[in-house]
């Protein structure tokens, strides 16, 4: 490494074009908008992105290593204003005083120029909780933020009552009960198999803790929960401290481990009450939903590849599948979770598009639904590629549409939003007084490598074919990952 401090960004496609890091902190009142918002739409916007604020050290640091970002687009009267904000964590402050990045490797501490107490970007997911707007990265607890100022308040523990030293990047949300479902994997460090379950009630108390061991230690990403039943997905991505303390990756993929399905009673489970399912290697990704029949059967959807979607972490042997190979699709799962047999039926492909980053109407989430939207590519649409190839930058996938897929009919309708835009993952935002399931609005960041500025793009789901407005930025924001909608109501009754 040596002491010259870099101040260029490596010379590599996650760090060109569009996923050149923004790094920009700052607001901007009443964005431009074409079309009209409706005037009953009134919340937040919150998504974060990771965006390094200075050059890594690690010549081909994967582009969600970066520090996050925190953005919040406030709707109110038909009007946008846009505000941005770095996490303070330890790592960001650090650096900032260091003028120099000290983290080394994701999730790689024995790569590290300094000891960290905890490494989190905080770059994965924000969700808004009991008060608290909390920034998520899986491998450590959540930091709290000011959901109007997005100040950073500092290591959010849930006063004192987090037992684990990881917290999920994707929390779920019972609608019914307003209770918070989590986890934390490799729950008692680098490389432990421990997974600890836990249920935090709506005033913020934890009612539920349950330590499980998985039989592999290797990445839970996303997770699914029913009315009943929590449901863990392993990725076999696999860790091993050994490989780690030689400077090596934190995980590699293992062809020879099954996707393994944790499935534990959501209610009063013993750590022994965990069964393991099984079905053959291959990769979870995100979950739309997952619900319970009459019977006591499970189903979930969720994303799934038969090749290893993190190809950019191969085997042992250096084994990747080719990126533009990787085909994910939702499919359903169906399967009787008390069964003695712990192999999973195979899943039906409910679609057959290329698709990830589910989202769902968040009131039907553990519930039988209807409405699943999804960030989708389908590359008859018409997009340039030609056109936008040299300025698309790397290393994150590319989805030109917003689909909205129909689960009782299979019928997907698709929002193709231009043919030099990519799509980020959407929210769905209910129509006001409506309870009607999926009656509302989408509203999703979009790529423009045209003008090289983000657009957001507002759907109505009565109309999802075209836009009904799109807010125009003055700037760049970097491929992201998660975020969520706040209607302002609820900001005001629980902060
Ligand atoms: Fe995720």
């Amino acid at each position: 490494m040596g002491t010259k401090v870099e101040s260029a960004f490596p010379d590599r496609p996650q760090f060109q074009g569009f996923m050149k890091p923004c790094r920009l902190e700052g607001e901007i009142q009443a964005l431009e908008v074409r079309g009209s918002i409706p005037e009953e739409i009134d919340g937040t916007f919150y998504r974060v992105m990771p965006d390094p604020q200075l050059p890594p050290f690690v010549e081909n640091d994967p582009w969600f290593n970066g520090d996050g970002n925190i953005a919040a687009f406030t709707i109110k009267d038909g009007s946008v204003s846009f505000r941005q904000r770095y996490v303070r964590t330890e790592k960001f402050t650090r650096e900032r005083e260091a003028k120099r990045a000290l983290l080394g490797k994701y999730r790689n501490k024995f790569t590290d120029a300094v000891e960290f107490k905890v490494r989190s970007t905080a770059n994965t997911n924000v969700v808004y909780f009991n008060g608290q707007l909390l920034a998520l990265k899986e491998d450590a607890p959540p930091y709290a933020l000011d959901p109007a100022t997005l100040e950073t308040k500092g290591l959010y523990d849930f006063e004192g009552q987090l037992p684990s030293l990881t917290f999920t990047a994707h929390p779920k949300f019972d609608p019914k009960t307003g209770e918070m479902i989590c986890f934390g994997y490799e729950a008692k460090g680098d490389g432990t198999p421990d997974v600890c379950y836990y249920n935090v009630s709506p005033d913020g108390k934890f009612t539920e803790v349950v330590w499980l061991v998985a039989p592999v230690a290797a990445m839970i990403h996303d997770f699914a929960v029913t009315e009943n039943w929590v449901l863990f997905p392993v990725i076999p991505q696999v860790c091993d401290i050994e490989r780690m303390k030689q400077g090596g990756e934190h995980w590699q993929w293992s062809s020879e481990t099954p996707f393994y399905l944790g499935v534990l009673p959501r209610r009063g489970a013993k750590p022994t009450d965990v069964k393991w399912f099984e079905y053959k290697n291959s990769f979870p990704g995100h979950t739309a939903n997952a619900y319970e029949d009459e019977n006591g059967n499970i189903t979930m959807d969720l994303g799934l590849s038969e090749k290893n979607v993190f190809f950019w972490w191969p085997d042992a042997q250096g084994n990747a599948p080719e990126p533009s190979s990787i085909l994910s699709q939702l499919v359903q799962f169906n399967f009787n979770p008390r069964s003695e047999d712990l192999n999973l039926p195979s899943p039906k492909i409910l679609q057959q598009h290329n698709t990830e980053f589910y989202r769902i109407d968040d009131r039907f989430a553990t519930q039988p639904y209807k409405h699943c939207f999804m960030d989708l590519m389908d590359p008859t649409l018409g997009t340039d590629f030609p056109t936008i190839g040299p300025k698309l930058g790397g290393g994150y996938p590319l989805y030109n549409s917003l689909g909205h897929f129909d689960v009782s009919t299979g019928k997907t309708e698709i929002y193709f939003p231009g043919r030099t835009h990519m799509v980020q993952e959407p929210v769905f935002i209910p129509r006001s007084g409506s309870t009607v399931e999926g009656d509302g609005y989408l509203l999703a960041l979009i790529n423009n490598y045209d003008s090289m500025s983000s657009e957001l793009h507002l759907l109505d789901t009565r109309d999802f074919t075209k836009a009904k407005a799109i807010i125009l930025l003055p700037i760049r924001l970097r491929q992201g990952l998660h975020g969520n909608w706040v209607d302002a109501a609820d900001l005001k009754t629980s902060a």
